[in-house]
């Protein structure tokens, strides 16, 4: 207990398997879904839960794993004998941080909720004070799990795995979702006494509950949902913990006061923002890193990564705003548009068919269609800056490092390698010429010999 009463909860996440199903180089925990790895997912839900310390169990190598949990500490199991034996791992960490109690999730499981931990912590204050919280859901295929074993009194007698259970308990539909509340001062001792005489040959985590039962305590379920403990295993199982998790972040989004027209092809990541009265249409992918102010209208079929726009602005349809896109208050961006890595001031517009980046465009500025900030000479990016009500002709490209002073205009077709003043005309296009009535007496002979032609034949 602290001072002040409350339980403390320490928590060590298992992370140390290998995914093979997942077929993949990479970590399986780091895949990601909604633009964060499946672990950074299961962190934040623990950081909501008030949970006062976490520690993750990783495998031997996983170097690019522990990096990405930082600043949390990583415990290494070095052979994988069980999930009993991953927590184990822990040890040091779990005797380091002694607490009312000891949570164990997968690392796999990114979808668990922090109302559903505050659940599991709160059973584990009920009046039964059970010594084990185990949550339990109802999987539509409860084949692969293990199965929860009640006594007559409804209490958690067992868990029992699928291959080592009996026909009688494979029928059983209930099922163990791997996350576990367990007394801490107890843990540790429960968890030394788990052994490995069983199908797999494995240290299951979940004979601790026979284990506290043997030694007095009682054990109890809490009921999840499905979706919640979704396990990922297999790039399918991670498509559809996306699904959910979209789902999720679509009507978290609209309860905040955004309308997304049709929210089913609307792609958000974990941390888009978007603010009210926001109108989303068909078709639009928010990557990582968006923050979008009120009032904002985002047309359809277009993608949007690390990017800030200001009220009222209008997007797309078919604009492209990439990292470092830094829209004021009102700027249009119009169709195949794309910006990088520039900021557009108040009320300014790029309608049609344009690249900026690296740039800095000032209030008011009017981009023509297709305008090309020509911003890389195959060795380093350079600048653009553009001065505040310029106004930049249509099909111009600006080779940077370039500055058109405020108020400039720039004629149509131009291209721009030296810096134009403010208030001035810069125009590269070759002079044009006109010869009087050369087009008429053209077209004339070309029909006078056609007519030939058919006289002939
Ligand atoms: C486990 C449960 C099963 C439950 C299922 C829910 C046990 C014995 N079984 O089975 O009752 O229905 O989860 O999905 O606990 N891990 C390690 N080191 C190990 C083994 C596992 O870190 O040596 C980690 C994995 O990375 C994973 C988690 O523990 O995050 C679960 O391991 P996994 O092998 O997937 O357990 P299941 O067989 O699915
Ligand atoms: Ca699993």
């Amino acid at each position: 207990m602290q001072a002040d009463g409350k339980s403390t909860t320490t928590a060590v996440v298992l992370a140390a398997g290998l995914g093979t199903r997942m077929k993949s180089d990479l970590a399986k925990v780091l895949h990601k879904v909604a633009g964060r790895p499946m672990i950074g997912h299961v962190l934040a839900t623990l950081d909501t839960a008030a949970v006062d310390q976490v520690g993750v169990v990783v495998g031997e190598g996983m170097d690019a794993l522990a990096a990405a949990v930082q600043p949390h500490p990583t415990a290494i199991q070095t052979k994988r004998l069980g999930t009993a034996h991953a927590v184990l791992a822990a040890r040091d960490f779990i005797r380091a941080h002694p607490a009312d109690d000891l949570l164990v999730v997968f690392g796999d499981t990114p979808l668990i909720t922090p109302e559903t931990l505050a659940a599991m912590l709160a059973a584990r204050r009920s009046p039964a004070r059970p010594g084990v919280v185990v949550l339990g859901f109802e999987p539509a295929n409860p084949a692969p799990y293990g199965r929860l074993i009640l006594d007559g009194d409804g209490a958690l007698a067992s868990i029992v795995e699928a291959k080592d259970a009996t026909p009688e308990q494979l029928a059983v539909t209930l099922c163990n979702s791997g996350v576990m509340v367990i007394d801490g001062a107890r843990a540790l001792d429960w968890l030394d006494r788990i052994g490995n005489d069983n199908a797999k040959g494995e240290y299951y985590l979940t004979d601790i509950v026979a284990i506290a039962r043997a030694d007095g305590a009682t054990a109890a379920v809490v009921i999840g949902d499905a979706d919640e403990v979704l396990g990922v295993n297999s790039r399918i199982e991670l498509a559809e913990a996306e699904a959910i998790t979209q789902r999720r972040l679509r009507a978290h989004a609209m309860e905040g006061g955004a309308t997304l027209i049709d929210p089913d092809t609307v792609y958000l990541s974990w941390d888009t923002q978007l603010g009210r009265d926001v109108v989303v249409g068909p078709n639009v992918v928010f990557g990582p890193d968006v923050r979008i102010a009120d009032n904002v209208e985002i047309r359809a079929f277009c993608h949007i990564e690390g990017a800030t726009v200001g009220p009222g602005a209008v997007i797309g349809p078919f604009a492209r705003l990439r990292p470092g896109a830094d829209l004021a208050e009102g700027v249009h961006i119009g169709n195949f548009v794309e910006i990088k890595a520039a900021t557009l001031g108040a009320g300014s517009k790029a309608n049609h068919l344009s690249y900026v980046g690296d740039s800095i465009v000032g209030a008011g500025v009017n981009i023509g269609a297709g305008t090309i900030t020509c911003n890389y000479d195959g060795h380093v990016k350079s600048r653009t800056v553009i001065g505040d009500g310029a106004f930049i002709g249509s099909n111009t490209a600006l080779v940077a490092p370039v500055t058109v002073g405020a108020g400039a205009i720039v004629g149509a077709g131009s291209a721009i390698s030296k810096n134009v003043a403010a208030g001035a005309l810069a125009v590269t296009r070759a002079e044009q010429k006109e010869v009087k009535g050369w087009a008429d007496s053209f077209n004339a002979k070309r029909r006078k010999d056609k007519q030939d032609r058919k006289k002939e034949g």
